[in-house]
């Protein structure tokens, strides 16, 4: 019997590929997003007494409820902006099943949903399988800025979401409130959802401030708002995030929630919520993570990779095109098994495979680990 593939084009992830090698050549591991430092002794000690203290059976669909109070008061905190802990907030098993099941529960057959490349690599076979069509723009390097004219001339009858992702993986730059101003301007009045992938939110360097979707009360009204523990508390292979957003909006992403995965880890949502008491535990974020860029830009200044300093995120991206002018993919491949040094090239979330030589270093790693990964780069 021949089985049609729903997804003909995917292939394996970069970040499956890049780490493989990185293991097979033994190679510092700066490709996939993860830290390679422990999360805080404290987390895990209140994850294990939430499974010794008999969190351990499954939660409420939404997510335990002293989670999702927390989220509240985080976002009334840090923004000012509220989401009812009963109707507006769901854990999810990190941010990619949130996105997942937002795009699922709204985009039907011949529905258009715009993304702008580079873009993580989820958004567009969740589209896809389900029937969606992926309306792309590609962001120019190395500025990576929206062009909100050519997103204006993309968005038709069909448009059905728009996603967006502040700090932006992989480019590490980030979305200014005009840029927020102006997606609230093109989609008031409209039936336009927008998907806002924030699992960055507590990682902005140089003082700026995160452009949340929910600042914007108009857009707030039509948006999801991704995010990922994982990527916050440094512990990737929890699995742990959530979403928020308007009560009917939220209505339908439970209604696909549910019945795909129901509920998620428990004893982690009952840690989390614990530790989550005392803001100090993701305020001290940005600095964290700004003294690691700085570290390891610093290292590699006079090194012949170009850069513009990243904005947020934990990942910066280089240009090596003063050094070779081999196909972005190769030249990570190389880099990896002749110099020992794993990246990951950024034409894999491009538009067509556009290759503007430019690789991304994840820079949550040690110190030490920085330190080795620029002494290589350095003698390129
Ligand atoms: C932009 C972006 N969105 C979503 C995710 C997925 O997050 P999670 O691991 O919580 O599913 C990632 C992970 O790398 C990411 O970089």
């Amino acid at each position: 019997m021949i089985h049609l593939s729903k997804l003909p084009n995917i292939e394996t992830t970069i970040f499956t590929i890049m780490s493989g090698l990185a293991n097979k050549h033994k190679a510092i591991n700066l490709s996939q997003g993860f830290p390679n430092f422990k999360s805080d002794q404290k987390l895990i000690d209140l994850v294990s007494k939430a499974m010794n203290s008999g969190y351990n059976q499954y939660a409420l669909m939404p997510g335990n409820m002293e989670l999702r109070e927390a989220i509240a008061k985080k976002f009334d905190l840090l923004y000012g902006s509220s989401y009812h802990p009963e109707s507006e907030i769901t854990i999810t098993a990190g941010a990619t099943q949130a996105i997942y099941d937002v795009i699922t529960a709204f985009v039907r057959a011949d529905d258009e949903v715009i993304i702008l490349k580079p873009a993580y690599d989820c958004y567009e076979p969740s589209i896809r399988i389900n029937g969606g069509k992926p309306v792309s723009i590609q962001l120019e390097a190395p500025n990576y800025q929206v062009d909100w004219n050519e997103v204006a001339q993309k968005m038709s009858s069909k448009t059905k979401m728009i996603i967006i992702n502040t700090p932006h993986n992989p480019s590490g730059t980030i979305f200014s409130e005009a840029d927020m101003l102006k997606l609230q301007e093109l989609t008031k009045n409209s039936n336009i959802i927008v998907l806002s992938d924030e699992v960055y939110e507590h990682i902005v360097f140089d003082g700026e401030k995160h452009q949340s979707v929910c600042l914007f009360p108009d857009l707030k009204s039509r948006s999801f708002i991704t995010a990922s523990f994982g990527k916050t508390f440094h512990n990737t292979g929890w699995k742990t995030g959530y979403c928020c957003a308007p009560k009917e909006l939220m209505e339908e992403f439970q209604k696909i929630h549910q019945f795909n995965v129901f509920s998620v880890n428990h004893p982690v949502q009952k840690g989390l919520a614990d530790y989550m008491q005392d803001p100090n535990t993701y305020l001290g974020l940005s600095e964290f993570f700004q003294a690691k860029r700085d570290l390891f830009l610093n290292l590699i200044k006079d090194s012949r990779f170009q850069f513009k300093p990243s904005q947020g995120t934990y990942f910066q991206v280089l240009d090596y095109s003063k050094i070779t002018q081999e196909y972005d993919v190769d030249y990570a491949k190389r880099l990896t098994i002749e110099n020992g040094l794993a990246s990951i090239p950024l034409s894999v979330f491009n538009e067509n495979k556009l290759d503007n030589k430019v690789l991304r270093f994840c820079f949550a790693k040690t110190d030490d680990t920085l330190k080795q990964a620029a002494d290589i780069l350095n003698k390129i």
